[in-house]
């Protein structure tokens, strides 16, 4: 009864779905904005889709998709159909965060996966998820001897030929609960939160960037690393005047509501889990921008009413091997008012997950609420946006010493000094519109019952796609977010398929991913140097 009714409603959705409407439904849009005199507009949501939460890699272990995505270039393809809509497929990667890890973080190994993806814009609306995930391969991530690395919080630090010391956690066995062979593990402990291919092809390698770094690193097209940022010192965590990259986030098995160590956060440098969320190459291939979740410890990083100038960071990657630093900028992150709080504590920071380099000057931003989603004890979620800003105005700080230094503040419990402007912030896609997600799988929503139809928590991936599947002449392009799921499930796999677990949270979340259609202003061209399509 109920398959048959569904099958009449997909019917009398694909009827709806006719050449003219759709017309009639690209013509107006969803928002509009101005950032320095740039029109940015959000004309409709047209894809959803989602890869199971139990699905699992090519190990045998659970996927937790969505840290980061980010396309292969060339293999971009648009075909017609024969009702005239059109089907995009690529090739992209995707970026696991630390593994399982809301009992306790694990001997993950990070890895990255490839997937195909298709999907069939459908401005009116679908039924049945019209983004498709392929998982095509898995690749374990190395360091630069070939040994795995590990998603467990870090205690100590290995060195690596010309590279800076690097943040390293310690285990005995294999980390996992069977006993025996080797005694004690070092390995390089990674949070891994960015990935970026290389001038738009894995060929060239790719860079990922951390959060217990928070560091900035660069594999080869095989996955093992080959370069190493550290950011400025005030940026790197420091606990009682000493280097310390424990994120106080304590393995699986202890007690994870006690502290992993003391003092619990930083006294200077990034926040405990607050790295760089956020990573992207300028279009011409020579910088990478890397931003902080929130503000430092000493900039009011530990208070959500007082953390949001966070710091963006650039380095001339241009010559592999000799990347330079050479811009540093802060940017006001948005914030939303919590009915929840107080007013002294209030507006609270969204705490951003994920950076996409529009030109060299303006950026989109994934920016976030938390604790509101499937599986938390809130459901609606009040800040969930595609943001942009723009730096062109803003101050460079990056040859100020005194901000640079262990403990140099910019906004000392989250006032900003007076001789810095920040980048100019523009809101723009909220993503948490319900006309529009309800127009997909019977009724996606913000806000509700807890069920799978309602969107996740975390949003961290964002990638685009020319409409045009080349250089993006039209302006329009789709722009893809994956949410990532914590690993939630009921029937997860660790541990190369070996260990089974169930989430303590009693949930099923699944990787869920939204494509919206966005016209970009026409003199921004971020697949101008390096194009779509083959
Ligand atoms: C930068 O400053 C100029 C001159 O004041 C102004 O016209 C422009 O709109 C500003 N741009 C941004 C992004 O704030
Ligand atoms: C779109 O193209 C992909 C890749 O060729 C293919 O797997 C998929 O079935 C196509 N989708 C439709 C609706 O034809
Ligand atoms: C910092 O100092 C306190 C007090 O001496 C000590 O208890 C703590 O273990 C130290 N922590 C680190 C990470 O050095
Ligand atoms: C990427 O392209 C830029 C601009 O052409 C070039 O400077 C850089 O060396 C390239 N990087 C790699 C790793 O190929
Ligand atoms: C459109 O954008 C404005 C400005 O950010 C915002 O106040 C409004 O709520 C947005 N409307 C929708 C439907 O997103």
């Amino acid at each position: 009864m109920y398959k048959s009714l569904l099958s009449a409603l997909a019917l009398s959705s694909s009827v709806l779905a006719s050449p003219l409407l759709k017309r009639a439904s690209t013509s107006s849009y969803v928002n509009q904005t101005t950032c320095d005199s740039l029109e940015y507009t959000y004309d409709s949501m047209v894809a959803w889709g989602f890869l199971a939460g139990n699905a699992v890699d090519n190990y045998g272990d659970t996927i937790g998709f969505g840290s980061s995505i980010t396309l292969e270039r060339p293999s971009v393809k648009v075909t017609t159909l024969a009702d005239g809509s059109k089907n995009y497929s690529a090739t992209v990667y995707n970026l696991p965060d630390r593994g399982w890890n809301t009992m306790g973080t694990t001997n993950f190994e990070p890895r990255i996966y490839k997937f195909e993806i298709s999907f069939v814009p459908e401005p009116s609306g679908s039924f049945h998820p019209n983004l498709k995930w392929n998982l095509l391969d898995t690749l374990i991530l190395t360091d630069p001897y070939g040994n795995p690395l590990t998603g467990f919080d870090c205690d100590t630090t290995l060195t690596f030929p010309d590279m800076p010391d690097i943040p390293a956690a310690t285990f005995e066995h294999n980390g996992w609960y069977d006993f025996g062979g080797q005694d004690e593990s070092v390995r390089v402990c990674f949070d891994a939160e960015t990935l970026n291919v290389i001038n738009g092809s894995i060929e060239n390698g790719f860079w990922i960037t951390d959060e217990y770094g928070p560091y900035l690193y660069r594999f080869n097209s095989r996955g093992m690393m080959v370069e190493a940022i550290r950011p400025p010192e005030a940026i790197v965590p420091y606990r009682n005047g000493t280097q310390s990259f424990s994120a106080d986030s304590p393995r699986e098995g202890s007690d994870i509501d006690g502290d992993d160590i003391t003092p619990a956060d930083p006294d200077s440098g990034r926040d405990n889990n607050h790295g760089f969320e956020g990573a992207s190459i300028s279009p011409d291939g020579k910088y990478l921008f890397a931003l902080l979740q929130a503000a430092t410890v000493q900039d009011g990083g530990t208070k959500k009413y007082q953390s949001s100038y966070s710091r963006l960071v650039k380095y001339d990657i241009s010559t592999p091997g000799a990347s330079e630093f050479v811009g540093e900028y802060i940017v006001k992150l948005p914030t939303y008012h919590n009915p929840d709080k107080s007013d002294k504590k209030n507006p609270e920071t969204a705490a951003q997950s994920e950076l996409y380099a529009l030109s060299e000057s303006q950026f989109f931003v994934l920016a976030r609420d938390s604790g509101r989603g499937h599986g938390q004890s809130e459901s609606e979620s009040l800040y969930r946006h595609i943001d942009v800003f723009d730096i062109s105005n803003a101050t460079d700080i990056h040859s100020v010493d005194e901000y640079n230094v262990v403990g140099g503040a910019v906004a000392p419990d989250g006032v900003l000094v007076d001789d810095i402007t920040t980048a100019t912030l523009c809101p723009f896609l909220d993503v948490n519109v319900n006309s529009q997600l309800n127009k997909f799988g019977g009724g996606l929503h913000n806000g509700g019952d807890q069920e799978w139809e309602l969107l996740n928590e975390k949003w961290e991936g964002m990638v685009l796609i020319p409409a045009d599947g080349a250089s993006g002449a039209d302006n329009k392009y789709y722009a893809i977010i994956t949410s990532d799921d914590d690993f939630m499930t009921q029937h997860g796999y660790v541990n190369f398929g070996k260990h089974t677990y169930r989430d303590d949270a009693g949930y099923n979340l699944d990787n869920q991913a939204l494509v919206f259609e966005i016209t970009l202003p026409s003199s921004l061209k971020p697949f101008g140097e390096f194009p779509a399509g083959s």
